[in-house]
C-alpha cells in the first residue's frame, strides 16, 4: 500500500519531464508519469523540482547558537572567538548542549538538510558536547542521520591526557575521529597525531576527519600526511581532509604535485566558504587572500569535495542561517564557479558529494528502493536553486512529510 504520492515534480536530474513518485514502507517504490496507485496521502507539487536533501558535511552544533554569549566577537577574528569560546565553555551542561543542538537541526532541516556531520569538541575531561550530541544522534534518528566526529579542538599532544580523552570519546560511540595537527605544538607532534587518528580509525572501524592545514601558513602541509597515510592503508574514502585552506596559499609548483598524490589517495575534503572568508586573510595586507582550499582544482580533478557550514551563530560567525544554498553560493562567488558545469556542481556539493562525505551514498538519491528522502522545491532546476536560494516546500524524511513551507507571496499595491 502506498501511503505517500507525490504527484506532478520534477526530478532535479530530468527536470524537463514531469513524473510522479509513490513511496511505501519509507522507500521509493515507483517513478513514472501519471501513476494510478491507492493512497491515503497525496500531494500535488505542480512542478515543484524535486531533489536527494541537502548533507551539512561540516558543522559544530556542541558551539552553534551561542553567538553574544558572554559578549560579541567584536573583531570577528579566530583568536577572539576562542577567547570567547573559553569563557563560554565553562558553562556548558549536557541540557544546554542538547537543547541549541536540536534548534540546529531543526533550522537545517526545515531548509533541506538531513544529513549532518557535527564535530564534538573532546578536549574537556567532562566529554560534555560529545555525550550531548550522542544522545541528540539517538533522539533525532527517525527524521535525520547525524554523525558525531571527536574532535580534540586544543590538539592531541598539547596536554598529556587528550590522547586518552580521545580514544574514551572513541570508545563512547563517536563516528569519526577528527584532529587538528597545524594546531599541534610542533610539525612533529602534528605528524604523529595523524598516525594517531588512523590507528584508531583502524582499531575501532571509524571514519576519519580532520581539520587539516585551515591556516594562511604555506608552509603547513599536513594534507600531504594524511594523503599518504590513506594510500598506505587504502582508506581514502573513508578520510575526509576539512578546511584545507592552506593549500589555497601553496606553491604551484608543490600545489601541482600534491594534487596528483591526492588523486592516488581519494580522500574527501570539505570546504566552508562562509567561515573561512572571513577567518582567513586576516594577516594580510594587501593584496588579500581568499583563505580557500582549492575547490575548482580539486573538483576538476575528480576529487570528492563537499561543503559545510562550519558555523551557525557562534563565536567565529555571527550569521549562518543553515541554509545550504547560502554555503553553496558564496562557493560559486569565491571559488569562481560560474560556468553552468560549475554551478551545477556546487549543487552537487551540497547534496550527493556530501552524501559520499559521509560515506552514505549507498542509502541516498532518487531511485526505486532508496530510503524516501527528499526535498521539494520553487525552482527550475539546480542552478536556479542557488540564484534564487530557493524555497523548500517539502521535506519528506523516512517516507513521511517532515516539513512545509509555504510560497512566499509577494502582493504588488500599485498599478505599474
Ligand atoms: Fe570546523
Amino acid at each position: 500500500m502506498v501511503s505517500l504520492l507525490l504527484r506532478h515534480g520534477r526530478l532535479i536530474t530530468d527536470p524537463q519531464t514531469s513524473v510522479d513518485i509513490a513511496i511505501a514502507d519509507g522507500l521509493i517504490t515507483e517513478i513514472a508519469p501519471d501513476l494510478n496507485a491507492a493512497t491515503d496521502q497525496i500531494i500535488d507539487l505542480e512542478g515543484q523540482l524535486v531533489s536527494p536533501p541537502f548533507v551539512e558535511s561540516h558543522i559544530h552544533l556542541d558551539s552553534a547558537l551561542t553567538a553574544g554569549q558572554p559578549r560579541w566577537n567584536q573583531s570577528g577574528t579566530l583568536f577572539e572567538g576562542i577567547e570567547l569560546w573559553g569563557e563560554r565553555k565553562q558553562s556548558l551542561t549536557l541540557e544546554d548542549v542538547q537543547q541549541r543542538a536540536i534548534a540546529t537541526l531543526k533550522m537545517l532541516a526545515s531548509q533541506g538538510t538531513l544529513f549532518v556531520r557535527s564535530h564534538a569538541d573532546v578536549s574537556e575531561p567532562s566529554q560534555i558536547p560529545l555525550k550531548a550530541l550522542l544522545a541528540v544522534r539517538e533522539e533525532v534518528k527517525d527524521w535525520l542521520t547525524l554523525q558525531v566526529v571527536a574532535f580534540p579542538q586544543d590538539g592531541i599532544y598539547s596536554h598529556p591526557d587528550n590522547a586518552q580523552r580521545l580514544e574514551e570519546a572513541v570508545k563512547l560511540g563517536a563516528d569519526a575521529i577528527g584532529g587538528i595537527p597545524h594546531y599541534e605544538l610542533t610539525r612533529e607532534d602534528g605528524v604523529q597525531s595523524i598516525h594517531k587518528i588512523f590507528d584508531l580509525a583502524e582499531q575501532y572501524d571509524r571514519l576519519i576527519d580532520i581539520h587539516c592545514d585551515e591556516i594562511d601558513d604555506d608552509q603547513s602541509r599536513f594534507l600531504e600526511v594524511v594523503a599518504a597515510e590513506a594510500t598506505r592503508r587504502h582508506c581514502g574514502p573513508r578520510v575526509t581532509a576539512s578546511h584545507t585552506t592552506a593549500f589555497g596559499s601553496y606553491n604551484n609548483a608543490y600545489a601541482f604535485k600534491l594534487m596528483g598524490f591526492l588523486k592516488r589517495a581519494k580522500i574527501n575534503f570539505v570546504a566552508n566558504p562562509l567561515i573561512n572568508l572571513t577567518l582567513q586573510g586576516r594577516t594580510d595586507t594587501y593584496p588579500k587572500r581568499r583563505g580557500l582550499t582549492r575547490v575548482k582544482e580539486l573538483w576538476q580533478n575528480g576529487l570528492n569535495l563537499s561543503l559545510g557550514s562550519d558555523c551557525i551563530q557562534d563565536p567565529w560567525y555571527n550569521l549562518g542561517s543553515g541554509s545550504l544554498l547560502e554555503v553553496a553560493s558564496m562557493a560559486v562567488h569565491a571559488c569562481q564557479m560560474m560556468g553552468r558545469d560549475e554551478l551545477t556542481a556546487c549543487y552537487n556539493m551540497i547534496t550527493r558529494f556530501g552524501a559520499n562525505t559521509l560515506n552514505v551514498a549507498d542509502g541516498y538519491g532518487l531511485a526505486v528502493g532508496q530510503p524516501a528522502n527528499l526535498i521539494t522545491l520553487d525552482a527550475d532546476d539546480a542552478i536556479a536553486a542557488i540564484r534564487d536560494r530557493a524555497t523548500i516546500r517539502h521535506v519528506i524524511s523516512r517516507g513521511t512529510l517532515l516539513v512545509s513551507t509555504s510560497k512566499p507571496e509577494i502582493s504588488w499595491q500599485r498599478k505599474i
